[in-house]
């Protein structure tokens, strides 16, 4: 077989992981906070990475960070919540990503427990709360898929709050 090309060949790990990053920043997502709560500690991290899997039944996966806080707490109480966030609550936005700020992270909202035990915020788009059936852990990160035990969705139309690019952003009609 030929040999490629140098400029076709793969490229060096950091260029490929680089790439990998600047396309990422182009899909365009929601945003959400997942939430979980075991002994009594409530913990919970900014996410992207949330994605439907399957209506019956009714089943979502998350990707989340081993070093992340809300890690083992997702891990140990085998539940958690994803609630989608609306444009007014961007400054949540802050306080579940940055680990300076974790002690704020569940002093403002209003915080309700449904079936799981894990924290759903009242001012969410819609909140899933679901229960771990499987882990798969792959590198960094462990994707959990949780079965939705229940929902709650927001009875009047909300502004998301949208991620792209690095930037938090609003929705606008496309025509
Ligand atoms: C827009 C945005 C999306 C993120 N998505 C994810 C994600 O899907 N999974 C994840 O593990 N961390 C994600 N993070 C990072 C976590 O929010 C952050 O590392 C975590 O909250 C820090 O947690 P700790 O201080 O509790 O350890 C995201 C951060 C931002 C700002």
């Amino acid at each position: 077989m030929d040999k490629l090309e140098p400029a076709l060949s793969r490229p060096d790990p950091k260029t490929r992981a680089d790439a990998f990053k600047s396309g990422m920043r182009r899909l365009a997502s929601g945003v959400a906070l997942i939430t979980s709560a075991a002994g009594g500690q409530r913990a919970g991290l900014v996410a992207t990475a949330v994605s439907s899997v399957s209506t019956s039944p009714p089943t979502l996966l998350i990707c989340v960070n081993r070093n992340a806080s809300a890690h083992d707490v997702i891990d140990r109480s085998g539940a958690f919540a994803v609630n989608l966030l609306s444009a007014g609550d961007v400054t949540l936005v802050d306080m579940f990503s940055k680990t300076a700020r974790r002690a704020e992270r569940f002093t403002s909202g209003d915080w309700r427990t449904l079936v799981t035990g894990a924290p759903l915020l009242g001012s969410a788009l819609a909140a899933f709360d679901c229960q771990v059936v499987q882990r798969l852990g792959y590198e960094t990160h462990t994707i959990f898929l949780g079965e939705v035990m229940q929902v709650r969705t927001a009875a009047q139309e909300i502004d998301p709050l949208l991620y792209m690019d690095s930037a938090y952003r609003r929705l606008e009609r496309a025509a």
